[in-house]
């Protein structure tokens, strides 16, 4: 089982047309173990997402590596194709759960369709293991019938979380995955994931723009400008006292009302 995923040395160029070059991600390293939680945070445009992307597989790197436990992915596990077996590691949940959601089809079939794909159980414990999800995400036995269109934004989301659930990865890649909810909604599924994380051991890779979700979600956040890290740390330590003044103003630009920035009563 994957303890520890590293990222070292991530470069991301795309080719713009005219033949001008991006530099999406200049030098990024990270690394999360099972159980702890890293937040990636930064102005819109940083590479929060092009990083996750890229430990995700869902796009190669320009240079740099991927690592599970001190080992490149291609050379993993000769068993199971290399792709196959990166997605069972490592799931993304986005913000926008219908991109993930095909609207035909019912929650059960789309979870069973994910666990067939990856050659997981045969059908009739398929049919249990969906159950099993639905439970597990909070999600009573009819939403399992429904189709996404018939869904709140709130079951909508713990619907994406229990597809990514359902190849037991090791790290869940959450991208603005609670943005989109209303704060109370938004506040259950906080909760769902903090339990989850702890109960499945899983590590998170959380990106968020909202810091206060961050200090809610993670013990560790890194902050992203322009492709580079320009700070990382316990979340505490550069939330309360950032060191770098982009922090500072990220800080200064939360527009929630009501949030304070040392405002945790003692
Ligand atoms: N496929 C692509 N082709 C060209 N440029 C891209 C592509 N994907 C991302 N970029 C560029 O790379 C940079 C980083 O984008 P990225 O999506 O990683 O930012 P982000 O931090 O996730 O932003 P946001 O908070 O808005 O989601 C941006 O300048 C973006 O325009
Ligand atoms: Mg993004």
């Amino acid at each position: 089982m994957v303890e520890q995923l590293t990222a070292r040395h991530l470069r991301k160029e795309y080719r713009l047309r005219g033949g001008e070059t991006l530099v999406a991600v200049h030098d990024v390293s990270f690394s999360v173990s099972a159980g702890d939680s890293l937040a990636i945070v930064g102005e819109s445009g940083s590479g929060k997402t092009t990083c996750a992307r890229i430990v995700a597989g869902l796009e190669p790197a320009t240079s740099g590596t991927v690592l599970f436990d001190e080992q490149e992915v291609d050379a993993a596990q000769a068993r199971v194709s290399a792709r196959r077996w990166r997605a069972r590691q490592v799931q993304m949940v986005f913000q926008d759960p219908y991109s993930s959601l095909d609207p035909r089809q019912s929650v059960n079939d789309s979870v069973s369709e994910v666990l067939a794909a990856h050659g997981l159980h045969d059908r009739r414990e398929r049919a249990a293991r969906t159950a099993d999800l639905l439970d597990k995400v909070g999600l009573p036995e009819r939403v399992g019938r429904s189709k996404p269109k018939q869904l709140s934004g709130g079951q909508r989301q713990r619907v994406a979380i229990m597809k990514a659930l359902a190849v037991k990865p090791r790290l869940l890649i959450l991208d603005e995955a609670v943005s989109a909810l209303d704060v109370s909604v938004q506040a259950q599924v906080i909760n769902l994931l903090s339990d989850l994380r702890a109960s499945e051991k899983l590590a998170f890779l959380f990106i968020s723009h909202d810091l206060g979700v961050v200090r809610q979600v993670s013990d560790r956040v890194m902050v992203m400008r322009h492709g580079r890290v320009v700070e990382e740390g316990s979340t505490d330590a550069v939330l309360d006292a950032p060191s770098d003044p982009y922090t500072q103003r990220l800080l200064d630009a939360i527009p929630r009302p009501g949030w304070k920035p040392v405002a945790r009563a003692v």
